[in-house]
This record gives structure tokens, C-alpha cells and sequence, in this order.
């Protein structure tokens, strides 16, 4: 098992360059089944979860040509399409529920035990569900108590959906099978992510009538088929968010390349709140930590354009050294602060009731032995050991690997003191 092994390092300088977009490779990668012509995905981040993707989408018949080191991925689905996604791989990663409806349009059914992913909360897939089944989809509601699902539809018709909850998941998997429905459907309450706007444009290449992506409301004209494209994958926020707070952290200065400030403006103002100055040019976005202390600020996770919940922990981390006390409010999911537990572990003595975590601040933290409870946490735990006095030892780091793309070799360029080590 490998670890890192984190020392307190002199201020971030230099520049990076932010990957392709986990989230949003995802449900593309999912989406070129949809079709039997090739799909090029290129700025695909060479990460476990696309590598887990890509072992998915073969064990279902399509053949995955994986170019991991040229960031690039060829999915030809054009033979005979199973309906089963075997468990082995859908334990490992919760995005495999992507794939749900594209197997109802190619085989007429899915059956897709519930997936494990993050420990951050129960992540049940009713929305998904109910949205499919206003298609027309049939559920098995006696395997479902088992953890089963089991969908099955000769056809899928357009309809009026309303969700519950603005889940990212569900709108993906709703506007993909709307996209080969028959007739129209209209989404309501949709999520507004950039990844979504992503997926969208994906299927709008390949011909599919979908109009309102990164609105509440997104309508859908269903196609009678769809074709191979080529398309170039959206940076991830969360990662260029993640080396803002690394700048900010260390007092740093860095130049953060292929990024959209528009996907980061929660972020970019309570960076900015926090004394962090941000500008940005034609080559990228300048973040500066080390032209003012860092003052206290409150946080409240929402879905976008909210703050992002995938940032609050790294977040988190910022505001430990912070001036005075913060307080961080996550209300997206429900059990996101196993992280709390590790920063307390170097002395950052934060409080937690129910959703709510009081930060005081102000602290000298202390090297310690830290676990990467979830993959946002892993890299969290890393900024926080930048600037603590001694060794930090991050343990678990295979959720670190699902999602940031050569993490410690970018580290290591800006300066910082990290090192990979396999145990
Ligand atoms: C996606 C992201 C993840 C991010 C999350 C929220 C991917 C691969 N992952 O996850 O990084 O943290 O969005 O921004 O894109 N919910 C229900 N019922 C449902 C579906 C969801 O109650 O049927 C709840 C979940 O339990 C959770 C909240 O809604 O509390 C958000 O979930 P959702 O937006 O679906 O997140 P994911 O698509 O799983």
C-alpha cells in the first residue's frame, strides 16, 4: 500500500497545469455506448477511477482502446452489449451507475448491484430511478431491497421529470436516456454542474436535441440515433480549486494553467474573503497566498453554483491556519466530515454537531500519522501537512489516486516537500 510521506515545505511557486475533469470524463465515457460508432475522449485524466471505467465499459462488450499517458480514450461499443455490470468493478466506484442508461437502450435492461465509491454518506439512487421509470423503465422493487438493481424497458418515452434533489448523478443518467427516447423530456430541478454542461455538449455532438444544460431546467428531444465524435474533456474545478488552496496555504504564488474561472467563482470569492489575491490572464490564474495572513471565513456546501462540496475539505484545511474561528456547513451529503477527526490528529481542534464544524483557527499544526478518509480528504490532509511542523505520514492514498492526476509529481514541482512511498 502506498503512503506519502508530507514535510513542512517553503512556500508553493511555479505554475501547473490542471488535468481533465474526473467528474465529467465519467459520464462521457458512459455516454459512448450510446452509440456504436467510435468516441474519442481526449484530456482524459490518467486516473484509477477512468482506469475502472475503461475495465466497465469492456466487461460490457465495448472495446476500449486506453491511452492513459496521452490523456486520451477510444470507446467503439459496436458489438453485442451485456446487460449485467459485474459487481467487482461497480463496488470500486460509484460512478459505475453511469452506465445505467445506456444499457437500458442497448440490451432493454440493467441490472447494477448498488455501488460502493466515497464513505461520505448513504448516496442512494432513487432519483435516478425515479426519473427512469417516468421514461417508462419497469424496476424490480423486490431486488431493489437487495441492493439490486434491476431495470428493464422495451422503449423509452419522454416525459416531465422533477427531482427531488438537484443530484448530478441523475440528471446525467436521465438526459442520456432521454436523448434516445421517444418524444421530449423536460428535467426539472436539474443539476447545473459544469460537467453536466460537458455531457451535454458531448451528446449534442454526437446528435442529440438537448437544450438548458447548466440550468434548472434542461429539455430534451429525443433521437433516433447517435454518432461517434471526437471531444475534448473540461478541466477539473476540483483539482485547480485544490492547488488554489495549496497556494494559499503555504503563502505561496502559482500559476494555475487550463482552468475556467467561471466553473470556480465560489470558490475564487472565498479565496478571496480569506485574503487570497486571484487574478487572471491569458495564460491562466495567478493565486496568491503570501501578499496578506489568511482571515476566517464561513462556508456552506450547495449543489453549483453553491460552494462545492468536493471542496469543502480541502477548504477545510486552509482555514485551520485561518486568523480567528470559521465555521464549515456541509449540506450536500451527510457524513463528509471524517476528515475533522485527522486535522485534529496535528492539532487543528475543530468541533463537530451534526452538519456543522466550528474551526478556531489559529494553530500550529503538528506532523502526525493522518488517513486519507475519502479522495478530497486524502488531498486535504496533504495541504494541512505543507505547513505543520515535522513529517506528516498520509496513509490510504489509493483514494487520492481516483482523482488527481500525478498528484505529489505536481506537488514536488511547486516546491513542496512530498514523497510517494510503496509499503
Ligand atoms: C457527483 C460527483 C461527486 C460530488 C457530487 C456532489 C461524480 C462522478 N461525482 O456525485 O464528486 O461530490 O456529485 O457534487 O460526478 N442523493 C439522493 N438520492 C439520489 C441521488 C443523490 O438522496 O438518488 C443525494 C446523495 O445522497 C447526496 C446528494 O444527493 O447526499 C448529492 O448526490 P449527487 O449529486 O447524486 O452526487 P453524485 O452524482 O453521486
Amino acid at each position: 500500500m502506498a503512503k506519502f510521506l508530507v514535510q513542512k515545505s517553503a512556500p508553493l511557486k511555479g505554475e501547473v497545469k490542471i488535468s481533465g475533469s474526473k467528474n465529467a470524463v465519467l459520464p462521457i465515457m458512459a455516454a459512448a455506448l450510446l452509440t456504436e460508432e467510435k468516441c474519442i475522449i481526449k484530456d482524459a485524466p490518467a486516473l484509477r477511477d477512468v482506469e475502472v471505467m475503461c475495465s466497465l465499459l469492456e466487461s460490457l462488450g465495448a472495446t476500449v482502446e486506453k491511452d492513459l499517458e496521452n490523456n486520451k480514450v477510444i470507446i467503439a461499443a459496436d458489438g453485442d452489449i451485456a446487460c449485467e455490470a459485474p459487481y467487482d468493478l461497480v463496488k470500486m466506484m460509484r460512478a459505475s451507475i453511469l452506465v445505467l442508461g445506456a444499457l437500458l437502450l442497448r440490451t432493454g435492461r440493467a441490472l447494477i448491484h448498488l455501488p460502493g465509491g466515497c464513505a461520505i454518506g448513504k448516496r442512494p439512487v432513487e432519483l435516478h430511478l425515479k426519473g427512469l421509470k417516468a421514461l417508462g423503465v419497469t424496476i424490480d422493487e423486490e431486488q431493489l431491497l437487495r441492493g439490486i438493481v434491476d431495470a428493464s424497458a422495451d422503449k423509452l418515452r419522454g416525459n416531465t421529470i422533477y427531482l427531488d434533489f438537484p443530484s448530478v448523478g441523475a440528471t446525467e443518467v436521465i438526459i442520456m436516456a432521454a436523448s434516445l427516447a421517444e418524444g421530449t423530456t423536460v428535467l426539472e430541478n436539474a443539476a447545473q454542474e459544469p460537467e453536466i454542461v460537458d455531457l451535454a455538449n458531448f451528446l449534442n455532438k454526437m446528435g442529440a436535441r438537448i437544450k438548458g444544460a447548466g440550468t434548472d431546467t434542461i429539455k430534451v428531444e429525443g433521437v433516433e440515433k447517435l454518432k461517434g465524435v471526437s471531444h475534448h474533456v473540461i478541466p477539473d474545478r476540483i483539482e485547480a480549486g485544490t492547488f488554489m488552496v495549496g497556494a494559499a496555504i503555504t503563502k505561496g504564488n502559482v500559476l494555475i494553467k487550463n482552468i475556467v474561472p467561471d466553473h470556480l467563482k465560489a470558490v475564487i470569492a472565498k479565496l478571496r474573503e480569506c485574503g487570497v489575491e486571484i487574478s487572471t490572464t491569458d495564460e491562466g490564474m495567478r493565486v496568491r497566498g503570501d501578499r496578506k495572513p489568511i482571515v476566517s471565513t464561513d462556508i456552506k456546501t450547495l449543489p453549483y453554483p453553491g460552494f462545492p462540496t468536493d471542496m469543502q475539505s480541502p477548504f477545510m484545511a486552509l482555514l485551520t491556519v485561518a486568523n480567528g474561528p470559521s465555521v464549515v456547513i456541509e449540506t450536500v451529503f451527510e457524513n463528509r466530515f471524517m476528515h475533522v477527526g485527522e486535522f485534529n490528529r496535528m492539532g487543528a481542534n475543530i468541533k463537530t454537531e451534526g452538519n456543522c464544524a466550528i474551526i478556531p483557527g489559529d494553530k500550529n499544526l503538528q506532523g502526525a500519522q493522518v488517513v486519507a478518509t475519502d479522495l478530497r480528504a486524502g488531498a486535504a490532509v496533504v495541504l494541512t501537512g505543507l505547513v505543520a511542523d515535522g513529517m506528516t505520514e498520509v496513509s490510504q492514498v489509493y483514494h487520492v489516486d481516483r482523482g488527481y492526476e500525478d498528484f505529489v509529481e505536481k506537488l514536488r514541482t511547486l516546491g513542496a516537500n512530498i514523497l510517494r512511498v510503496e509499503e
